[in-house]
């Protein structure tokens, strides 16, 4: 049901919110899965990996099945929207990587586009939010725009939304967060680095 709204949405209009994606019950199994430890997030390739707090203050931890099984089980519904977006869009969606990330008070996300960074060849961004009691007090919105920087939507963290969009569609912001922010970015990427690879082993 949700999975052919969803389908629907990006033909239509290139993103969708899809809220209850989880139920509360899942949402505080995963996140009771956020680690202990986090990283300062950085902008750019690993090689020139750099802190850019200008640019965004969150911090971050990639997600690894190790993790535990509320993380598998999120990894499978993302499995099974990637089978189903291929087959529909024959975008050639391949991997999927995704990280939780912690924003605290006064911690923001500036205007970006998720594509476009080194070879990563990101196609379609998600958002899930595990925020219990969101508030409109709390701020954090996520901003969503199109690519004349056109407002299109204004969408609130609260838990168990899902947020899927065109990652080459849809600059985006997180307005600074007023309490303690969850949630878990992710990316279905298509295969480019091997292409290339290929190319030059021809
Ligand atoms: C990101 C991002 C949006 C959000 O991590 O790239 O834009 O609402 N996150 O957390
Ligand atoms: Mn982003």
């Amino acid at each position: 049901m949700g999975l052919e709204k969803l389908l629907d949405a990006i033909a239509e209009q290139g993103w969708y919110v899809w809220d209850d994606f989880l139920t509360p019950d899942q949402v505080s199994r995963l996140r009771s899965c956020a680690p202990e430890s986090w990283q300062q997030a950085r902008i750019g390739r690993q090689d020139e990996a750099q802190r850019i707090s200008q640019i965004r203050s969150d911090k971050i931890q990639w997600l690894r099945e190790s993790m535990g099984q509320p993380i598998q089980d999120y990894l499978e519904r993302m499995e099974q929207i990637r089978q189903q977006v291929n087959q529909d869009f024959f975008l050639g969606l391949f991997e999927y990587e995704a990280h939780f990330a912690k924003y605290e008070a006064g911690d923001f996300y500036k205007k970006h586009l998720d594509a476009f960074r080194g070879n990563e060849n990101r196609k379609l961004t998600t958002v899930f939010y595990m925020n219990p009691n969101w508030c409109a007090a709390d701020g954090g919105e996520l901003k969503l725009y199109d690519l004349n920087d056109q407002l299109i939507e204004t969408i609130a963290p609260i838990s168990g939304r899902l947020v899927v969009f065109l990652s080459e569609k849809f600059p985006h912001e997180v307005l600074p967060t007023q309490a303690e922010r969850i949630s878990i970015a992710g990316w279905f990427r298509t295969n480019g680095v091997t292409e290339n690879r290929l190319d030059i082993a021809r």
